[in-house]
């Protein structure tokens, strides 16, 4: 199977940033895909943590990767590794003598770790914080391949991330639920749902699942436009209406809204649903309710889709090392996975293009995107 069967002896997986379900998935077919190459497989604990604090980890922070501990974990939702989106080695928040927080870059330190325990290669699975690190440590001369990971699907270079389809296809099951309590009651019911910057989750799921209104973050939004979307649906005798909010969403002119920010990780979203909830039973006189989705779209089993690219990502993954690729990131491209060059991967974030079809598909159909 191998062109270099002598050259890779022991690899390692980690797994970081937030959770998202297909990371099991990729961890099994990337364990199975190795293990059929004769190579040996650890899985580091909770991001890189499970190197840079081995004594806190009974098992010394390494996971032995054999066949029978990746058996029967494809459908599972979390990660058997445990994730962190703290311990940024880049970026690592250590507390002074003084109490004061700050941030030192580790990534040295983590490459002694990896080197003492004769890793040749590293799989990072992980969304755009992770490839960075990941790219840093390629170019520190690390052998690296990076694998798509996000609910928020805005990883630049690959169609698609694996989680993206089971969060996006859970939110649109959660508006078929919502459309019946919101036309039973009459009533503007607010769904929240998360994606960061990119309104891709608010935007796919809203029209799959026949949102009136969607507000994401490449749109800023206008709130008395929204309201008297609502009132014209009144008007035609649609007394409900479902209002779906992406958590970067923000209104013309004004700011995200941010829950908290805290050293060594990124601000914390939320918060926009309620203030929109607010202002539309102001401005409407409508009886409005809020669902904030939340960390409910990271959980539950991955779908179909899912599983497949997972593992195809977790199979690529091994094969662009097998193949000699370093500094890499494996990305969907129809009707092939190939690999990209973590550089590009990590120079820009990936929005909605406000001239993408989809765009246009909620405009034709009459859908409120604010504006
Ligand atoms: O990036 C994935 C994501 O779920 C975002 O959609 C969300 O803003 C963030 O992570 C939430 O992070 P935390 O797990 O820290 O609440």
């Amino acid at each position: 199977m191998s062109s270099h069967p002598s050259r890779i002896k022991k690899i390692a997986i980690c797994t970081g940033g937030g959770d998202a379900p297909g990371l099991n998935a990729v961890i099994r077919a990337a364990t199975l895909a190795a293990h059929n190459r004769g190579w040996e497989v650890y899985g580091i604990r909770d991001g890189y943590n499970g190197l840079l604090l081995p004594e806190q980890y009974e098992d010394g922070g390494l996971i032995p990767l054999t066949r029978d501990r990746v058996r029967g974990i494809t459908h599972l939702g979390g990660t058997i590794l445990g994730t962190t989106n703290r311990g940024n080695p880049l970026r690592y928040p250590i507390q002074g003598f003084d109490g004061t927080i700050q941030e030192v870059d580790r990534t040295d330190e983590l490459l002694r770790h990896i080197q003492l325990h004769g890793f040749d290669a590293l799989i990072s699975i992980g969304g755009d914080g992770s490839m960075e690190i990941a790219n840093a440590l390629s170019k520190k001369g690390l052998w690296v391949v990076g694998v798509p990971k996000t609910i928020d699907n805005d990883l630049a270079e690959t169609v698609i991330t694996f989680g993206f389809d089971t969060a996006a296809s859970f939110a649109t099951e959660c508006l078929d639920r919502l459309h019946t309590t919101a036309a039973s009651h009459s009533r503007v019911m607010v769904v929240e749902v998360m994606g960061r910057y990119a309104g891709w989750i608010a935007l796919e799921s809203g029209i799959s699942g026949s949102a009136d209104i969607i507000l994401i973050p490449e749109i800023p939004y206008d709130l008395d436009k929204v309201a008297a979307k609502i009132l014209e649906r009144d008007q035609l005798g649609r007394k409900f209406c479902i209002v779906m909010v992406s958590e970067g969403a923000r209104p013309k002119g004004g700011e995200v809204s941010v829950v908290s920010h805290e050293i060594g990780r990124l601000e914390r979203l939320g918060g926009v649903g309620e203030k929109i909830a607010a202002a539309l039973g102001e401005l409407t006189g409508k009886e409005t309710r809020l669902v904030v989705l939340g960390h409910l779209l990271r959980g539950g089993s991955p779908t179909t889709f899912d599983r497949l690219i997972a593992q195809r990502f977790g199979a690529a993954a091994v094969r662009a090392i097998d193949e000699g690729q370093r500094g890499v990131m494996v990305a969907l491209d129809p009707p092939t996975v190939r690999y990209v060059p973590l550089d590009a991967a990590t120079s820009r974030m990936k929005t909605v293009p406000l001239d993408s079809d989809v765009i246009l598909t909620a405009r034709d159909l009459g859908i409120c995107l604010g504006d």
